[in-house]
């Protein structure tokens, strides 16, 4: 029907994580048998105090009161020792769950596509890894052990009162329909109010998220004020919408108490008569009217339970769109391995457009780089310099043509044969908390103490290192030691220089250094640009990089506005000549080498 997957978003999800629980078959299952052993106790207890007054307390006989008692004494412990039992295994099958599902989750975030992280909020997948798993397990847990409880306590509870009085049941359960029909609506009225606490849940995390990885920029533009009312604001609507809940299941509650003590009123009435003239005992009265206490309860457990669903089937959805998220870049079912590459570089009437967006950013791109050559990409910013080589990893796929390197179409091999070729240093140059060995060893956790050094020294970070209290020892990152933009970049280099890649990308990683760590580095560079086994793409800030290449691309609005040598360019190109006079940096005199006849023309 599919009206009712309208109405209830969530609940085919919920199945599915319910699903969660065959791994854990033996838990669910005695939690199941004990439910039941602890809805059987519960049930037998009201007749049993009905024994007691009919053929005990009434007969006068003690001795049978004495037996009714030990048996009542029996089923509590037997409830006692159930429901610790049923608790017990419950607990354990929802946290099997949800170490599965926060596994899977995980699982699944590393490999999700770089287009994907395009679009979503980090904040909005630690809230699904965190609460919305939490959400998830509880309602596995005591959610559906207390929901099936309720119903076998519901529907055992309503056949014994039949069993011990028909009439006086239809009477006392006239007002079940009546709560059912305000259980209905209270569930239509909360369900999507949950819907909305956890998106705005979702919303605060991400602010904060923001915050907590922006919070030198804030502090810089003095923007704490309004950053603290940006969190306020989303602050302001979570409680509205935690209020209105609130309010919800206040205005519903009490009636339902209410008719509930109308059925109680109504044994009072009908049963007292049914006694009066001897068609009930006064025993049978009283587990009546217990019997009837017990469907209210369950009945009220199903509302609130009710609620609960509709947030862990909220919470299930966004855990599952999560898990379903399409993979855009992943290995083709008869994908091979790359052979070890010498690295021909090719595009081939390249465009692209990134997921979601309707402009082409790059176009129409051709061009074809032999072994060892180094390419130096040029361009304004945002003519798609970084999009270009990074469509060479596959961080995205192209849209139109092929990048193929040694002929291998990049969408044909497998994305770990790919990667592992090719060492890349990010725009934004990223370590993560550990030691400098452990960042630099990132791409070969198993490389020897020499190959960490040789890599930090051809990088130029082996100085800066060794000033370091723990040298390669030291603890960076989170709580460690500070490091410069430059130094990071650095370090970013050397982790890409110790997998020693046949295709080396360098985007823009020298411009945040000084002037005399930048004469380094172009050293390292000069240096690694003549090392031919290497094919070399650099998005290049610097003449020098320039002017030795043996291939330059200038990007103009995602298209190849000229290509060449320096020589060539300087000849041909009066776009080249435009931007050597305003865009680059000539190299400091510092770095030692020949000034190049440009540099004059630079402010
Ligand atoms: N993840 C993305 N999703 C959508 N559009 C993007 C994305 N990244 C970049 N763009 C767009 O693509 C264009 C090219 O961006 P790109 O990052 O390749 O520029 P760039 O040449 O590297 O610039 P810069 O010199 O500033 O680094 C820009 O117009 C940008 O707005
Ligand atoms: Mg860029």
């Amino acid at each position: 029907m599919a009206g009712r997957d309208e109405q209830q978003p969530g609940t085919g999800a919920l199945w599915r994580a319910l699903a969660f629980l065959r791994s854990y078959k033996r838990e669910s299952i005695g939690a199941a048998v004990a439910l039941m052993l602890v809805s059987g106790a519960n049930l037998l207890a009201p007749l049993l105090v009905g024994r007691a007054i009919d053929d005990g307390i009434a007969q006068r006989r003690p001795d049978v009161l004495f037996v009714v008692v030990g048996g009542l004494v029996g089923v509590a412990l037997a409830r006692g020792l159930f429901t610790f039992l049923q608790g017990y295994l419950a607990e354990r099958a929802s946290q099997g769950v949800a170490y599965d599902l926060r596994d899977a989750l995980f699982e699944r975030i590393e490999r999700l596509s770089f287009s994907y992280y395009d679009r979503v909020q980090t904040g909005q997948l630690v809230q699904r890894i965190t609460n919305d798993v939490e959400q998830v397990r509880s309602f596995a847990g005591s959610g559906v052990v207390q929901l099936a409880n309720a119903f076998v306590m519901l529907f055992g509870a309503a056949a014994l009162l039949f069993y011990l009085d028909p009439t006086l049941a239809l009477v006392a359960l006239a007002v079940v329909p009546l709560i059912a029909l305000l259980l209905v609506r209270f569930v239509r009225l909360i369900r999507p109010l949950f819907q909305q606490v956890q998106q705005t849940l979702g919303r605060l995390n991400s602010v904060l998220q923001e915050d907590l990885s922006g919070v030198r920029v804030i502090r810089a533009f003095a923007r704490e004020d309004y950053e603290t009312a940006r969190y306020g604001a989303v602050n302001d609507e979570l409680l509205d919408k935690n209020l209105q809940t609130v309010q919800v299941f206040s205005n519903n509650f009490p009636f339902v108490f209410l008719l509930a003590n109308l059925g109680t009123l109504a044994i009072v009435w009908f049963g007292g008569w049914q006694v009066i003239n001897d068609r009930l005992s006064i025993g049978e009265l009283v587990a009546f009217n217990t019997l009837l206490g017990f469907m209210l309860f369950p009945i009220l457990t199903i509302g609130f339970l009710s609620a609960n669903i509709s947030r862990a089937g909220a919470s299930a959805n966004r855990v599952f769109e999560v898990l379903d998220a399409p993979l855009e870049v992943t290995d083709k079912p008869d994908a091979h391995p790359l052979p070890p590459i010498h690295c021909r570089v090719e595009f081939d009437g390249v465009s692209f457009r990134y997921p979601g967006s309707g402009r082409e950013v790059l176009s129409d791109i051709n061009f074809a780089v032999e072994p060892g050559s180094t390419v130096a990409i040029l361009g304004t910013t945002g003519s798609g310099k970084s999009t270009l080589v990074n469509l060479l990893p596959r961080f995205y796929d192209v849209t139109n043509g092929a990048v193929r390197l040694d002929g291998h179409d990049v969408r044909d091999v497998t994305l770990s044969s790919l990667r592992s070729q090719i060492g890349i240093v990010l725009q934004e140059a990223r370590l993560f908390s550990g030691t400098v060995r452990d960042n630099i060893a990132f791409g070969k956790p198993d490389a020897t103490e020499d190959e960490v050094r040789a890599a930090a020294e051809a990088a130029q970070a082996g100085d800066f290192v060794h000033a370091l209290p723990e040298g390669y020892g030291t603890v960076i990152g989170e709580r460690g030691v500070g490091l410069s933009g430059g130094q990071r970049q650095r370090i970013a280099i050397a982790r890409a220089l110790l997998v020693d890649p046949r295709l080396l990308i360098l985007d823009d990683s020298t411009s945040a250094v000084d002037a005399e760590t930048e004469a380094a580095i172009q050293e390292t560079l000069d240096h690694l640009m003549r090392e031919k086994h290497r094919t070399v793409f650099v998005i290049a800030q610097r003449i020098s990089t320039v002017r030795d290449a043996d291939l330059i691309i200038i990007v103009d609005e995602g298209t190849i506005a000229a290509m060449g040598t320096h020589e060539e360019l300087r000849r041909d190109s009066e776009l080249y000549n435009e931007i050597l006079g305003s865009q680059l940096v000539a190299e400091p005199v510092a770095a030692g080498g020949t000034p190049d006849s440009t540099r004059g023309d630079t402010p």
